[in-house]
């Protein structure tokens, strides 16, 4: 039932450019966004004035990436709650405000209050879910299924991938009616989204250098994650699947802020994972690496090919394939995943049932 992987994750890794495209295939017709959601109309997209996306772990992670491509793409104000605290913090919501669910399950408690929360005062809600059927999935005003098929292994991975490709089908579709982008610009970026498989499966092909990343970071008892903008919102995902898998602490940071007291921790026993893909701030992080590398800390940095990166800026230099950089989450994500998964497996953990922790949480 593995396949041949030794275990679910990786599996489940190796599917994320299958479920991509099976999820984002059936939502462009004609080179541009077609979600197929009725109650989406174009006049509640002119009229949306804040989105709210909520949703746990993982997902909301998910959402952080959601936020920015809405931000940068449409130029509306989102914001990412974690459902355990939208719920009991009495949410400022506005009529033509859009809360967004998303949720692998369907079936998270928190999530689904928070659901049923933004219902009852009449706001649209909207959810990404990938269990067919679930709760979330027959509560919500509008749904979108991400097509990830079954996700076993406990952390979330392919799951992830298309809850991103989801939000930026979202973020394009709106951009289009509300004429941020023009038809010609949404159709490069759909063009660009439907070949991201292929610039998937040739980082899935690295996985063994991922792998010996992993071997030379295997040993840390503490790690941190730096980026900025979409690469913060990354590393606080790249920071989850290696804390809640190999139990090594780890925190992700906004590189920016480390001096602010964080870089007090940083000593030739606390590596860095670097992920720098933007363009407009990538000079900025690259001075943050300088600032741990001085500290004594390895550097693992995660860069976009299109950089010319000095091979001594960091220990460790993973490129990855480029494409427009609002999208490169979708490749970032892999190496991440990857160098957490081997990293568990170098430390002999049960990579796909950590201990302490449940697939679906139904309890809150
Ligand atoms: C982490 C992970 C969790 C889930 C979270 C939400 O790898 O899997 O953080 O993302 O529990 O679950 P769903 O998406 O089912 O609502």
């Amino acid at each position: 039932e593995k396949g041949g992987y030794p275990h679910f994750m990786l599996k489940e890794i190796f599917e994320q450019p299958e479920a991509l495209r099976k999820t984002v295939a059936p939502r462009i017709k004609d080179g541009l966004p077609d979600l197929q959601v009725e109650a989406f109309t174009d006049e509640l997209i002119r009229s949306v004035g804040k989105i709210h996306i909520v949703a746990c772990g993982t997902a909301s992670y998910a959402g952080m990436i959601g936020k920015c491509a809405l931000e940068k793409l449409v130029r509306v104000p989102a914001e990412v709650c974690i459902a355990s605290e939208f719920r009991y913090n009495d949410p400022i919501l506005a009529p033509d405000d859009l809360v967004i669910v998303i949720s692998q399950s369907g079936e998270t408690a928190d999530t689904l209050a928070a659901l049923r929360l933004a219902k009852e005062k009449g706001i649209h809600t909207m959810a990404i879910v990938n269990v067919v059927g679930s709760s979330i999935a027959r509560e919500a005003d509008s749904i979108i299924y991400t097509w990830a098929g079954p996700e076993i292994a406990v952390a979330s991975t392919k799951a992830y991938t298309v809850q991103m490709s989801v939000m930026y089908l979202i973020a394009l579709k709106m951009a289009l009616v509300r004429g941020t982008l023009t038809e010609e610009e949404v159709r490069r970026y759909c063009e660009i989204i439907q070949a991201m498989p292929e610039k998937q499966q040739d980082i899935l092909a690295q996985s063994d250098t991922c792998q010996y990343f992993a071997s030379r970071f295997q040993n840390a008892e503490h790690l941190f994650y730096i980026g900025r903008g979409l690469d913060y919102a990354l590393s606080m995902e790249g920071s989850l699947k290696l804390k809640e898998i190999s139990y090594i602490h780890s925190e992700a940071y906004a590189a920016g802020e480390l001096k602010h007291g964080t870089i007090s921790l940083i000593t030739d026993h606390v590596p860095v994972v670097a992920v720098a893909t933007q363009e407009h701030i990538y000079e900025k992080t690259i001075s943050n690496i300088k600032e741990v590398t001085t500290r004594g800390a390895k550097v693992l940095l995660v860069v976009n090919d299109r950089f010319e990166v000095k091979d001594d800026i960091a220990d460790y230099i993973l490129r990855l394939p480029t494409t427009e950089d609002v999208l490169m989450p979708l490749l970032a994500v892999i190496p991440l995943q990857l160098f957490a998964y081997y990293t568990a497996v170098l430390r002999g953990c049960d990579v796909d049932k950590p201990r302490n922790l449940a697939k679906s949480v139904t309890v809150e």
